[in-house]
């Protein structure tokens, strides 16, 4: 065992729950002389981890994977976190993870967000860790991440690796995501050639990082130090910056000092902490996927969530993030204008400013102390648009409710009527979309059914693309309904998240096409019933008769499910709806009832 001399007093010793002083929890497995206890110091001697007593053990999750080019600036900043560490009287103990690559993972990341989550959880439970440095950065990675820390339930520091370069097409910087998809209707319209396809390809493979749109990365990062998970001002640091080591070693401080101060995620997150991130959701126009990971996160801590609130908080929200896909920056233009404590002090009247943070600071005080907005981050007075910019409806298409991004759809399309043209599942979609024969008008509501949690792990297949027909004619947007999710770099008319989904006999699933189909998104705001003013929430309906909805689903016939076995079975069997987060049922509930699970017996293995 290493004789390092430590930096900071020896703590006092504490309880494993959130209960007074009496140890650390890497005691249980470091301290004593009989042959366990030898043992298991050995281990960590021998990787080259300088145990001694008194000094807190630090798991650094790494999730640098060259499967995943979002998250390999990661690989740099463990050296700084475990620096981090050290200077603050701890001992950093590197590990991997999961990486969770939204290019290539198929059917999508999404369906192994709980894996990730899984195993951060119980890496902890299993190990003599007394705190942990989370190193995500891509969609799934960082929700992921957070919901096993928060599970887990000892102090936890997020690290991100920052947004990659940006790059010019034909003389125009173009952001990740959002362009290429974009870019993409030009080529089905005939208006990109082969040359310029070829051209922006090599222009894509510009360099590591997370998308530098404000897409459901970036929007993760955001919230996650709204939620008091990062080190202030670090969120938006873009990839490659000397400042992202610098941020990284004061989240190596951090989690030592929180560790001693014992600020644990399940004492810091809040009510108010979610209405926080509920608020900067709305304020930077950021990605509908962060409402299911909200909704995940919250359902670990015993929080109530309800999707409405995305509505009737984000109604006194104003837009000031000028960062695509609402806005028309880049994540770098948002660092450089102030990052999230900018955007805090902005908001500052609708925070709770007690909400606390893992480094002990309040919400409010790192507000106070920001800078003023400008550039990217447009002051309260002026914003982008106000009204938030999310819409959720409800209905008889929708019972359990549905999201949409108003902020990057179009006005005039949010109350809208029209027959619907239906899609089972991607490849119908796929297959049929540019059939010149298919029966669509700029009117129609296509409606993909059939991709939701359990029927395909819900990908971000829900930005149907408008038919190439209409898109020769100049249509741009349409209204569309879908189970599925849609990427944060994504925008039009879309109503995603339709619960309950159709695999699981929503009514979805009893669509047929040249049903009638009206969405009123904005009907809280007009409707009569004192329900729907009451909470905020639009309509989505379908207009047929409750008789006829009766005798279709008597004769709905339940899917097949293609998952038989492994992780996709076990996640199929229990996964949420969209509303819960899509979290698994057996883990939705706050750990602190499950002591025992969490701190396991330590003896010979
Ligand atoms: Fe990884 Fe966008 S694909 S952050």
């Amino acid at each position: 065992m290493s004789g390092t001399k430590l930096c900071l007093p020896a703590p006092a010793v504490r309880s494993a729950d959130n209960g007074p002083l009496t140890a650390l929890r890497s005691s249980a497995w470091l301290a004593g002389d009989d042959e366990v206890a030898l043992a298991h110091r050995v281990a960590l001697s021998s990787a080259g981890v300088p145990v001694a007593k008194g000094r807190p053990v630090i798991g650094i999750a790494n999730s640098a994977s060259q499967l995943n080019p979002c998250n390999l600036p990661l690989r740099d900043l463990v050296g700084p976190v475990r620096d981090g560490v050290e200077a603050a009287g701890g001992v950093g103990v590197e590990f991997p993870a999961i990486s969770l690559g939204e290019d290539l993972m198929k059917p999508s990341a999404m369906l192994y967000r709980n894996l990730l989550a899984i195993e951060i959880e119980e890496m902890i439970r299993a190990n003599p860790l007394d705190g942990i440095v989370l190193l995500a950065n891509c969609d799934k990675s960082v929700p992921g991440a957070l919901m096993g820390a928060i599970s887990a339930n000892i102090p936890a520091v997020l690290v991100t690796g920052g947004s990659r370069p940006v790059v010019s097409f034909r003389g125009t910087p173009i952001g990740t995501g959002t362009s290429l998809w974009r870019l993409w209707d030009e080529r089905r319209a005939g208006r990109l050639d082969d040359a310029d396809w070829r051209a922006l390809e090599r222009c894509l493979a510009c360099g590591i990082g997370a998308c530098n749109t404000m897409g459901t990365a970036s929007t993760m990062a955001v919230l996650s130090e709204v939620l008091g998970f990062m080190v202030p001002g670090s969120a938006s640091i873009p990839a490659g910056d000397p400042r992202s080591a610098q941020a990284a070693k004061r989240a190596g401080e951090a989690v030592v000092r929180a560790v001693f101060d014992d600020r644990r995620p399940q004492r810091l997150l809040t009510a108010g902490s979610f209405r926080n991130a509920i608020v900067a959701l709305n304020a930077v126009g950021g990605s509908t996927n962060a409402v299911i990971h909200l909704a995940a996160m919250a359902g670990r801590t015993g929080v109530a969530f309800d999707i409405a609130d995305i509505a009737s908080v984000g109604r006194c929200v104003p837009v000031l993030a000028d960062v695509e896909p609402s806005g028309s920056h880049l994540m770098a233009d948002f660092d450089a204008a102030g990052g999230v404590p900018t955007l805090l002090r902005e908001v500052a009247e609708l925070l709770d400013v007690e909400a606390g943070t893992v480094t002990g600071e309040r919400i409010g005080e790192i507000a106070a102390a920001a800078k003023p907005s400008s550039g990217a981050i447009r002051p309260a007075d002026d914003p982008l648009r106000t009204g938030g910019a999310f819409g959720v409806v409800r209905g008889s298409l929708a019972p359990d409710g549905a999201v949409i991004k108003t902020s990057a759809a179009s006005e005039q399309l949010l109350r809208h009527r029209g027959p619907a043209v239906v899609f089972h599942g991607y490849e119908d979609m796929l297959a049929r979309i540019d059939d010149p024969e298919l029966p669509v008008t700029a009117d129609t509501v296509l409606v993909l059914a059939g991709c939701g949690p359990v029927g395909a792990g819900m990908p971000e297949w829900g930005m149907i693309p408008i038919p190439a027909r209409l898109l020769s004619a100049g249509v741009t947007d349409m209204v569309r309904v879908t189970d599925a999710r849609m990427s944060g770099t994504s925008f039009g008319t879309v109503v995603l998240h339709v619960a309950p989904e159709a695999a699981a006999g929503g009514p979805l699933a009893l669509v047929r096409d040249g049903d009638m189909i009206s969405i009123d998104v904005p009907a809280g705001n007009h409707d009569e019933s004192p329900e729907t003013q009451k909470s905020h929430i639009g309509k989505c309906d379908i207009e047929i008769s409750e008789t006829e909805m009766s005798r279709r689903r008597a004769e709905w016939v339940p899917p097949g499910t293609p998952h038989l076995r492994g992780w996709p079975a076990l996640y199929a069997s229990h996964v949420t709806q969209a509303p819960q987060g899509c979290d698994l049922d057996f883990l939705r509930a706050p750990t602190a009832a499950h002591r025992s699970f969490i701190e396991p017996v330590v003896g010979r293995s």
